[in-house]
């Protein structure tokens, strides 16, 4: 395997699934299987499972727990959402933001998504920032111009420091439950990509360290090959997260 460990993430997104009964028996099956992991596996779990599922990572080494989402404000009036200083009292390590179905059905756009992004700095929990092309701009070849310009938008203005605890989400919406998984060139090709820009922005010791992960149909059967790329950290897996005993593969991948 050609990542660093100080790199590789598997993560998985649990989206709308689970009950807290089944939450909690999928990480402890999944710990139970895969044990000690080279390098972070996270747990990115409906809001209301954060508290328990964090109380199950925090006895095993190299588990962490991530939100699925976060509001930007830090207070108030906002009726069902979740603040940063909310997700840090309960200990949340990670948050997943920017993902395709936020922006999809809840418009989100980079701008918002910036605005979560230092909210959730600020509060000491890491952001894992998903960006991703459509399918029209894979087809037309503009994947780079469109990733590039979400990264920019997102990302730019950040600090090093800031930026040193961001972990990068590529996830191409065709490749989304699809099926479809975006080969290994073409995950390794966008992650090249995407780490000179963050050599550009940021420096070239900003770009060595941070995580890269892909995201689009990762399974037992394809995720090796995956992350045996140079630039393929790790991964953000969705349906085969949902399953211990294909999510303990994928980590041991
Ligand atoms: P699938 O692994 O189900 O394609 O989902 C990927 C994803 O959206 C992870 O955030």
């Amino acid at each position: 395997m050609s990542t660093p460990t100080n790199r590789r993430i598997v993560a998985g997104n649990w989206k709308m699934n689970t009950t807290p009964t089944e939450g909690a028996a999928l990480a402890q099956g999944v710990i139970e299987q895969a044990g000690s992991p080279s390098g972070k596996v996270i747990f990115g779990v409906p809001a209301i499972q954060l508290v328990k599922i964090k109380e199950i990572v925090a006895g095993a080494n190299g588990y962490f727990v991530a939100a699925q989402n976060m509001h930007e404000a830090d207070k108030g009036a906002y009726t069902g959402e979740h603040s940063a200083a909310m997700l840090a009292d309960a200990g949340v390590d990670y948050v997943i933001l920017g993902h395709s179905e936020r922006r999809e059905y809840n418009g989100e756009d980079d701008s918002l998504i910036h605005e979560k992004i230092i909210k959730a700095l600020d509060h000491g929990i890491m952001p894992i920032y998903c960006c991703g092309e459509k399918l029209d701009i894979r087809e037309a070849n503009n994947q780079e111009m469109v990733v590039g310009k979400q990264i920019e938008r997102a990302l730019s203005s950040l600090s090093e420091e800031q930026m040193s605890k961001v972990v990068i989400a590529y996830e191409p919406v065709w490749a989304i439950g699809t099926g479809k998984t975006a080969s290994p060139q073409q995950a390794q090709d966008m992650h090249a990509f995407i780490r000179r820009m963050i050599s550009d922005a940021f420096g070239s010791g900003v770009a060595e360290n941070v995580s890269i992960l892909y995201g689009g149909s990762v399974k037992p059967a394809n995720a090796e090959e995956l992350f045996g790329m140079a630039d393929v950290d790790g991964g953000l897996v969705g349906g085969a997260s949902l399953d211990a005993e294909s999510f303990a593969a994928i980590i041991k991948a």
